[in-house]
């Protein structure tokens, strides 16, 4: 009797939420010495949304989270585990698990995983090893940020960039393995080019007892600029070969938002026209791990993802980390 092996991961659905109020480069223009012609011509972003003061990551993670559980018709209680990316959580020891009961996912496992802006192409790596070693069957993968509230807004080179926003998808064991291949890549001697620290405060002297707080984000762009557009070409063009793939067969580019030159420079060096760019930063700016998910599930609601179409999606930033995924929808 033959069996059927049903351990291969396909996306079967996709949601996102950003918050309502919108930030405009001529706003920003009122705070620090910038202007849009500055913003729009060195980054593509024209506006970002924003969450309010008590708005973190949860609560746009779960209004995402719920969309893609409609879209996929299945029940929080189907879903066997929940991978959170997420570099500013509402909770330093995760919020995974906030997400996991607010959504009455009673069944799943939950967890954090920290790395920035390549954080949702790893979370969505590492599920897949879940479904693939037949460990679980559903899995819901989001990426949340809110990286608005961890910018010193007296920065220009670093206010303009970051936005808020959740996307979600959900993931699950079929007969069919959507990922052709993937690569997962570190360069921890560039840390401290992106980074937002802890720094730590003496409260008890006479102890030498302390503290820790967070600093501001730090970045040195030109050279998060030169690691991406050198980086990403050779991660992707790997990929490509390593699935016996040319370049040719890719109908979709879909990289983390963070800058329309870095996009456009990195199409460009793989030959890719265009119209096979998926972008949407200039209304949303950098919303770091959310940014690929949100993007996806835009293209996706517009219906320009067709059956069999194949996807590069590759994130990178802090760390320096990137990481590439190439699928097949
Ligand atoms: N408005 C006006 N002038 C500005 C601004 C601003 N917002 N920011 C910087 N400048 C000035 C600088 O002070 C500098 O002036 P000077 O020549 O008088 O000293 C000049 O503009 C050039 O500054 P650079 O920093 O060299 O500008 P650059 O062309 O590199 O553009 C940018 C800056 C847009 C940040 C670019 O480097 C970039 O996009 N890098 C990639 C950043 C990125 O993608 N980060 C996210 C990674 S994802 C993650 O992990 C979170």
């Amino acid at each position: 009797m033959q069996v059927t092996q049903l351990n291969g991961p396909q996306i079967i659905s996709t949601g996102s939420a950003t918050p309502q109020k919108s930030l405009h480069n001529e706003q920003i223009g009122e705070i620090v010495d910038t202007s849009d012609e500055w913003i729009s011509t060195r980054t593509g972003i024209k506006s970002r949304k924003i969450t309010d003061n008590k708005v973190g990551i949860t609560s746009l993670a779960v209004e995402a989270s719920n969309k893609a559980i409609e879209k996929a018709k299945i029940q929080p209680k189907d879903i066997d585990l929940i991978i959170l990316a997420t570099s500013s959580p509402d909770d330093l020891f995760g919020s995974a698990s906030k997400i996991q009961y607010e959504l009455k996912a009673t069944k799943a496992a939950a967890f954090d995983i920290t790395a920035a802006c390549s954080g949702f192409v790893i979370s969505l790596i590492t599920a897949a090893q879940f479904i693939k070693s037949g460990t679980y069957k559903k899995i819901l993968i989001i990426g949340a940020d809110v990286l608005s509230k961890w910018v010193d807004w007296s920065d220009r080179r670093t206010c303009i960039l970051f936005g808020d926003a959740a996307g979600a998808i959900i993931m699950e064991s079929s007969n069919m393995d959507c990922i052709l291949s993937s690569s997962i890549k570190t360069d921890g001697s560039q840390t401290d080019q992106l980074s937002l620290t802890a720094n730590s405060t003496i409260s008890n002297p006479a102890l030498q007892l302390n503290h820790r707080y967070y600093n501001f984000i730090d970045m040195n762009g030109k050279e998060v600029y030169k690691f991406a557009v050198s980086k990403l070409p050779t991660a992707i063009a790997d990929c490509i070969k390593n699935a016996n793939l040319s370049i040719e067969k890719v109908n979709w580019l879909l990289l983390h938002q963070a800058n329309e030159r870095i996009i456009n420079a990195v199409a460009s060096k793989l030959l890719l026209p265009q119209e096979k760019v998926i972008s949407n930063l200039s209304k949303y700016g950098n919303t770091s791990a959310a940014s690929i998910p949100l993007a996806l599930d835009e293209a996706n609601q517009k219906g320009i993802l067709k059956t069999g179409d194949i996807i590069i999606m590759a994130g990178f930033g802090a760390g320096f980390t990137w990481s590439v995924v190439l699928l097949k929808w």
